[in-house]
């Protein structure tokens, strides 16, 4: 395996940084008397995973059945697929359940409910399932109020299926402006999904499971009863849109683009670097934040961050870097061949360019690889 010295660019990553942040959500959450679920898409290793779990029930959520492969060959059994199921899936989740993974899945049409309990007979598998319920209009899930909520329910239960809850994920906290909208959203996912779990105990489930989260409404909420869990997942690495929304600060970014300088445009004062989109990601999710990160905020080598120094482009892997407002940069400070660290704005995005990450939070670690898993 290459070094940090030798290979730009490449994915570093700050334990000390991660560590903070995974123990604040973990206090908050204690406090708030609810388990965490954390969402691993973001880390797609088997240690941070160990790390974000540990002193909890144990169980992932998970983006991707490669996912929930990895972290199962790992020793995860408890694992949330948390993106609809694609009725072309039920075999290889079927196959997944007969080896002894507690593999959940989530549906929000009755379609998909026909098409679940076509295949648990089918297939003699008796799915689990969460329901998903949509708290803000933002993306996928059934009102709380909805009529398909408890008819799909009925299907799936009438064809041997267990109903293990709801979950529901308010994406919406991503555009809000002030903190106390982050707390209303908080208190409007919570309240989503444990009315819907209401309406379906009325009509004779069972809805053991009340799956909330994101991480800016696990950051912010005042009360989350009637919840049993909640699904944050960028919290362990915290990025630019995080800052951004007043969930984190700057120093709290535990991942970063380790990239060099390859050459100066001197007609408007911008470098050039080695990371480009491959590298960083097409992501601009702070565009419509009040400051805008370009494609990622650029810090020394160190890591100490230059308030307005950006790449304001991004080619497949050329990375263009300019200040935010457009003035030169004095290029002699930044000769060609020095390192410099990009923060992102996506830490999910960025992170999935790469296969692992390199150790920087002590001298000793500095070799230190950790691998990422990939793929569908
Ligand atoms: C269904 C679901 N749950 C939980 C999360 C985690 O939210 P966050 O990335 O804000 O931590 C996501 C993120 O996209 C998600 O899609």
């Amino acid at each position: 395996m290459t070094n940090i010295h030798s290979t730009t660019p490449c994915l570093l990553l700050d334990t000390a940084r991660m560590t903070r942040n995974i123990e604040r959500m973990r206090t908050r959450l204690q406090s708030l008397g609810v388990a965490l679920r954390p969402h691993v898409k973001t880390c797609k290793n088997i240690d941070i995973a160990r790390q974000l779990t540990a002193g909890q029930p144990g169980g992932i959520t998970v983006s991707t059945l490669a996912e929930a492969d990895y972290f199962f060959e790992h020793g995860m059994t408890d694992i949330l697929y948390a993106v609809g199921i694609a009725p072309g899936k039920l075999p290889a989740v079927a196959e997944r359940m007969a080896r002894g993974m507690t593999l959940r899945i989530i549906l929000d049409h009755p379609q998909t409910a026909k098409a679940v309990a076509q295949a648990a007979v089918e297939l003699g598998t008796r799915f689990r399932v969460l329901m998903e319920i949509d708290a803000d209009g933002e993306r996928a899930g059934l009102r709380a109020d909805a009529p398909e909520l408890i008819e799909s329910a009925n299907i799936l239960e009438r064809a041997g299926c267990h109903i293990d809850g709801v979950m529901v994920h308010a994406g919406g906290s991503y555009r809000c402006k002030h903190i106390e909208g982050m707390r209303r959203m908080a208190e409007q996912e919570r309240a989503s999904a444990v009315a819907a779990a209401e309406r379906m105990r009325q009509a004779g489930h069972e809805v053991p499971i009340i799956s909330v989260g994101s991480t800016p409404t696990a950051t912010f909420a005042d009360d989350l009863t009637g919840a049993t869990e909640v699904r944050a997942g960028v919290h362990v690495f915290q990025d630019l849109v995080q800052a951004g929304l007043g969930v984190c600060e700057i120093d709290d970014i535990a991942i970063s683009v380790l990239t060099e300088v390859i050459g100066h445009r001197t007609d408007d004062g911008k470098l050039l670097v080695d990371a480009g989109w491959m590298a960083l990601s097409r992501d601009r999710g702070t565009a419509e934040q009040a400051v805008d990160q370009g494609y990622g905020l650029v810090c020394d080598a160190s890591g100490k961050a230059f308030d307005d120094v950006i790449v304001t482009g991004t080619n497949q892997e050329h990375g263009i870097i300019g200040k935010r407002d457009g003035s030169p940069l004095n290029l002699d400070r930044f000769p060609v061949g020095i390192r410099l660290r990009i923060l992102p704005n996506h830490a999910c995005a960025t992170a999935a360019q790469h296969n692992g990450y390199w150790i920087v939070d002590s001298p000793e670690q500095a070799q230190r690889w950790l691998s990422r898993c990939r793929g569908w």
